[in-house]
């Protein structure tokens, strides 16, 4: 099974790819890509811009999401939205293809340093996905990152892990379903 993880946010030391990546490595190991969203860097979009073209890195980030079999997308929250890079990235993907997600399974996370976990932009995600085709299958916000996660031991807190077991037990279903 090939996953394709992100973080959608462009930091280089995105926590959120670390959380997509861990959440992934727990699934399987094997085909697992994990994307750097600087590799898709883009223009804002403007319907101006669309209609001189779609740049390339649009085509490459639309190719990579269909060659998932599992997509693993963790949020990043700013100011309780997606990152504006995301969102960039999101809106352009849009018009090159609307329903970007169809046929996938797809896991959405968020994580963030406060106590809140990234909770309102993961619901937007979960409000609109499905939109764009996605099949999701299993969701989760870690809180306060830094205090809740070790990159050895994974997650700290015992009821988010056993949060995190039960998430894994109903994914590992879904996909063999
Ligand atoms: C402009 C800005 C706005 C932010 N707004 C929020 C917010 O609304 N909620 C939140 O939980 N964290 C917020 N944060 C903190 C981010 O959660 C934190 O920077 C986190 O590391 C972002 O994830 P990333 O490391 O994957 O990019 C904000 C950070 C920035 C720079």
């Amino acid at each position: 099974m090939r996953i394709i993880a992100f973080g959608a946010s462009y930091s280089s030391g995105s926590i959120n790819r670390e959380w997509a990546r861990y959440v992934s490595s727990q699934i399987s190991e094997t085909q697992l890509e994990v994307l750097n969203l600087n590799d898709y860097d883009l223009p804002v979009y403007t319907v101006e811009r669309e209609k001189k073209g779609i740049p390339p890195a649009v085509n490459s980030f639309i190719s990579k999401l269909k060659s998932a079999d599992l997509l693993v997308i963790s949020f990043a929250e700013y100011n309780g939205s997606y990152t504006a890079g995301f969102k960039n990235l999101f809106d352009w993907a849009s018009v090159h293809t609307l329903k970007m997600f169809e046929g996938k399974k797809l896991i959405l996370l968020s994580t963030a340093p406060g106590p809140r976990g990234g909770k309102t932009v993961l619901s937007a995600a979960i409000d609109r996905f499905p939109q764009h085709g996605a099949d999701i299958i299993g969701t989760m916000s870690l809180p306060r990152f830094n205090q809740n996660f070790d990159p050895t031991k994974g997650i700290l807190d015992v009821e988010l892990k056993k949060d995190f077991e039960k998430l894994l037990k109903n994914v590992k279903q879904k996909i063999n379903e």
